[in-house]
């Protein structure tokens, strides 16, 4: 990267709407501001102002917490509701906020309030599952104050919906016992004639939090489900009871996934049921859950990766059935399941793993850090033997695998007890577990405590530049100790917008923050949209509920740049906070500008300039250190997302995210990094790190153009550098240079808990990954080198012929570790 001018106009813009368009009441800020805006001027170069100046007043980050007055009072219902779907056709009567009980919902444990919940959902022209297809115009969040909300029918999700119950008074939602109809008290994807109503892997940007689902009242011998649940990235369930029927018989269940591309989930407690939830889907990250009384508590129906952590399974008869299919079928390919416990259950795990199941990896499994008390048997395979893979009894296993083991060479078919991950301390809770972290709801304080970035003149329309109005606002909130509410927007930011420590920013419904201009278009000169402290910066901040995401060409863009140094006693966090580059409305990168163009043989000579949208995406730099990222989905869009056809289109982003922190100390709980040109997630010179579920897609695109087109490369970055294509002994052509899922460089002590590195595409056609072909969309997809300290639990491999090269080897060959659609190794270890 060079240096140069590039904040005189930001001056010019943030002194232009202090002096005309914001107005403060208290001196404070005003003084704030002057001193800012006196102390940018001195800073005109990347990376810009020093360190010390930001570490200078800052407000006491222990200021009182003021209460609620009520106990059930929730700042997120009181907050002056002022969002704005900016790219809705009717943007200034669009309805964002909407509470259940303006639309005639009771909540009084007798009224039936289906039709009113419904259409607190449905108003104001938004999309439905039988409408299909997707978009982002109608964004929408449907609050319920406390109370019991009696329904006879499902209540139907809508796309782009945050169901919010208030926490501190948590709402019911409670079936009658003449409950009909319907997949789910909660339907997240309603049936039509024609299957499922939006397609599953594109269901995107959704939550539920903060609800009772009770099912008791229907009787334990009909079928009910609570949540049907096929999503995509970019969604959770968050703080939810469910209570079923708990007779021997019951035919209950809590959850019901059966397809999708998750996810992330947390916080979950489940009473009673045949299934406290039933999981079909490629992938997803579950945290935190806790069944009491289920006859199953998971019910694994077929997935290829899956993370469980912090599980905690009680008096049930099976903990987790992962059998499916039997032996000769498994239709589960992989579960990483760690710093869990399972008590009082006759069969902690049942699987139909052994060695002669087909396919061969399927069934992969890793225990770690997993307690048991009282259990019959901790591992069975069910199939056909009933054999006790892992006697019961009163234990904690340190760590236990079955699949294929690569620590470095293999494949070991292994089945027992296997060393654990060394943990670096930095990373663990008191109790040894890897530290978790749930997305602040902030339900203790009183909306006092926040202030609106639209008090500050931030219009979020798209079409205004924010840039000045929203850094005033964070300022401010800083400054005052204040949470930061981003109201519902898209808000245009010309140059870098600055988060200091300390801050505490929610956005609503994934409120935007949407780059333009030639700022961020020097692909010699990448600068960061959101910085994250300057380096040397101290402190932490927590963000949630926010995507970030650039308009037309941007070449110099990088998306979120986290420069703090955070301690890990209390390191920052976000959660639900997104990039979005491509494929929406506001983007202008969408079908009419970046279609996809198979046919034409693409070289820098013809690409497509235009779509060329951003630099990279996520970058953790060199003195940044203590990070917590829950549920954060890094996309480039292969699709356009208001295409009711969902059709497909070209966007060029360089690089996803890349961790070159010297101290490291992050957690990836559930995170996903998809179609960057270089590479997805890249850790280089780091070390410690927990990430699980990682989840990846190689640009469907490659290689017509090859990468790296169309960025030149940057050594102080750690490019990779691509190699010719390989031809096979029988002719085939497969590409080297496609983007790396995951690279990892000069690193120490990278610990992943499940990974799913997928290549479905070559030049827009799936032969290359269709099962039997060979798995020929690229050679190489994850590359160790000059790194110790490496472990992948469940690598999971789509349309890759090598799945690991380590320092220049090809040590994983696809055909030795067959899963179905995908490959799996259940243990790989750098030596
Ligand atoms: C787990 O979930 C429960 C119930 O929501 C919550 O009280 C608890 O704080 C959570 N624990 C962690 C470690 O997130
Ligand atoms: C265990 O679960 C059963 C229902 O499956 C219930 O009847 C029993 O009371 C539970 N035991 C305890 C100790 O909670
Ligand atoms: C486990 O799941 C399989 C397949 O869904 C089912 O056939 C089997 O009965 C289940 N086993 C138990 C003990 O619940
Ligand atoms: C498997 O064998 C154990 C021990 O013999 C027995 O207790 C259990 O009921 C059997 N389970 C099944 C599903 O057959
Ligand atoms: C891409 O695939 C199409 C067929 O779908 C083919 O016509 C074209 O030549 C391919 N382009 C390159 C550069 O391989
Ligand atoms: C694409 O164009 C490049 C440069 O002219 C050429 O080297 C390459 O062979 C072409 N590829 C195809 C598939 O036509
Ligand atoms: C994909 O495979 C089908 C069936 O074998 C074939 O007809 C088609 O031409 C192939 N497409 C490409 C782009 O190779």
């Amino acid at each position: 990267m060079r240096t140069a001018t590039v904040l005189v106009p930001v001056l010019a813009a943030i002194s232009n709407v202090a002096a005309q368009h914001v107005h403060f009441d208290i001196p404070e800020i005003e003084s704030f501001v002057a001193s800012q805006l006196s102390r940018f001027s001195q800073w005109t170069h990347y990376p810009g102002p020093s360190p010390t100046f930001w570490s200078h007043p800052s407000p006491s980050p222990t200021k009182p917490v003021v209460s609620p007055t009520s106990t059930c009072d929730y700042w997120l219902a009181d907050i002056k509701h002022q969002g704005i779907a900016a790219f809705n056709p009717n943007p200034s009567t669009y309805q964002v906020f909407r509470n259940v009980k303006d639309f005639g919902a009771k909540g009084d444990g007798v009224t039936d309030d289906t039709a009113a919940i419904n259409n607190a959902i449905s108003s104001g022209g938004r999309l439905s599952p039988a409408q299909g297809g997707s978009t982002t115009v109608t964004p929408a969040i449907v609050y319920f104050p406390p109370g019991v909300y009696m329904i006879s029918a499902s209540i139907i999700d809508y796309y782009y919906t945050q169901i919010i119950g208030n926490p501190n008074c948590m709402p019911t939602i409670r079936a009658f016992a003449t409950f009909s109809g319907g997949l789910g008290l909660i339907d997240g994807d309603q049936y039509g004639a024609n299957g499922l109503g939006f397609g599953a892997t594109n269901v995107f940007w959704r939550q539920i939090r903060n609800f009772i689902i009770d099912m008791t009242l229907i009787p334990g011998s009909s079928s009910v489900t609570g949540i049907h649940w096929p999503t995509a990235q970019a969604t959770s369930l968050q703080n939810i009871i469910f209570q079923m029927n708990d007779q021997a018989d019951t035919q209950h269940q809590g959850i019901f996934i059966e397809s999708g591309s998750g996810g992330f989930m947390t916080d979950l407690t489940f009473y009673g049921g045949l299934y406290g939830a039933t999981f079909g889907n490629q992938q997803f990250t579950m945290r935190n859950f806790t069944f009491y009384n289920a006859v199953t508590a998971i019910n694994q129906i077929w997935d290829w990766g899956w993370t469980y952590q912090n599980m905690n399974i009680n008096n049930c008869t099976v903990g987790l059935n992962m059998s499916s299919g039997g032996p000769t079928a498994q239709s589960v390919g992989s579960v990483t399941f760690l710093d869990s416990s399972i008590s009082n259950t006759k069969i902690g795990v049942l699987s139909a793993h052994g060695p002669n199941s087909q396919p061969p990896t399927a069934g992969s499994l890793v225990l770690e850090n997993v307690q048991f008390t009282n259990v019959g048997q901790a591992v069975v395979d069910g199939f056909p033997s009933n054999f006790t893979a892992l006697p019961g009894g009163t234990f904690t296993v340190a760590a236990w695998a079955q699949g294929h083991a690569y620590t470095p060479t293999g494949p070991n078919n292994i089945q027992g007890t296997i060393n654990p991950n060394p943990r670096p301390g930095s990373l663990l809770q008191g109790d040894g577990k890897y530290y978790e972290r749930s997305k602040p709801q902030y339900e203790s304080h009183n909306v006092k405590q926040f202030i609106s970035v639209r008090s500050f003149g931030a219009t979020g329309n798209g079409r205004t530049d924010d840039t000045a109005a929203l850094q005033l606002a964070i300022s401010a909130a800083k400054l005052q100790g204040k949470i930061l509410f981003v109201d519902q927007g898209d808000y245009l930011v010309g140059s870098t917008i600055y988060i200091p420590a300390g801050s505490k920013i929610v956005g609503e419904s994934y409120s935007v923050i949407l780059s333009h201009g030639p700022i961020f278009n020097d692909i010699n000169l990448p600068q960061p949209v959101v910085r994250i402290g300057f380096p040397g910066e101290e402190g932490s901040i927590e963000w949630s509920d926010m995507i970030v995401s650039t308009q037309g060409q941007q070449r110099g863009a990088v998306l979120i740049e986290y420069n703090l140094n955070s301690p890990s006693s209390s390191p920052s966090g976000i959660w639900d906070v997104h990039s979005r580059v491509g494929g929406f409305a506001g983007s202008n990168l969408q079908l009419a500008q970046c279609p996809t163009t198979p046919d034409v043989n693409v070289t820098a000579a013809n690409l497509n300039q235009n779509c060329i949208a951003a630099f990279m995406t996520m970058h953790l730099t060199k003195s940044s250190s203590g990070l917590y990222l829950e549920n954060v989905w890094l996309w480039v869009a292969d699709h356009d997302v208001e295409d009711p056809q969902l059709r497909q289109i070209t966007i060029y982003a360089g690089r996803g995210l890349l961790d070159e922190s010297s101290a490291g100390t992050f957690w990836m709980v559930g995170t996903a990094v998809e179609h960057h040109t270089l590479y997805q997630y890249q850790f280089a010179n780091t070390k410690n790190v927990f990430a699980g579920q990682i989840q990846t897609e190689t640009p469907y695109y490659q290689p017509n153009p090859s990468a790296p087109l169309p960025w030149p490369y940057v050594r102080s970055l750690s490019d990779p550098q691509f190699p010719a294509p390989t031809t096979t002994s029988n002719g085939v052509v497969i590409p080297n240079a496609d983007a790396w899922g995951l690279r990892i460089v000069n690193s120490q002590t990278i610990n992943i808990y499940g990974a799913g590195l997928y290549s479905f595409f070559d030049n827009y056609s799936t032969n290359c990954s269709n099962q039997g072909n060979g798995e020929v969309c690229q050679n190489r997809i994850f590359e160790v080198s000059r790194s110790s300290g490496v472990s992948v639990y469940n690598l999971n491999t789509v349309g890759t012929h090598y799945m690991i090269e380590e320092d220049g080897t090809d040590v994983a060959y696809y055909g030795d570790n067959l899963d179905g659609f995908v490959d799996s190794i259940a243990v790989y270890r750098t030596g």
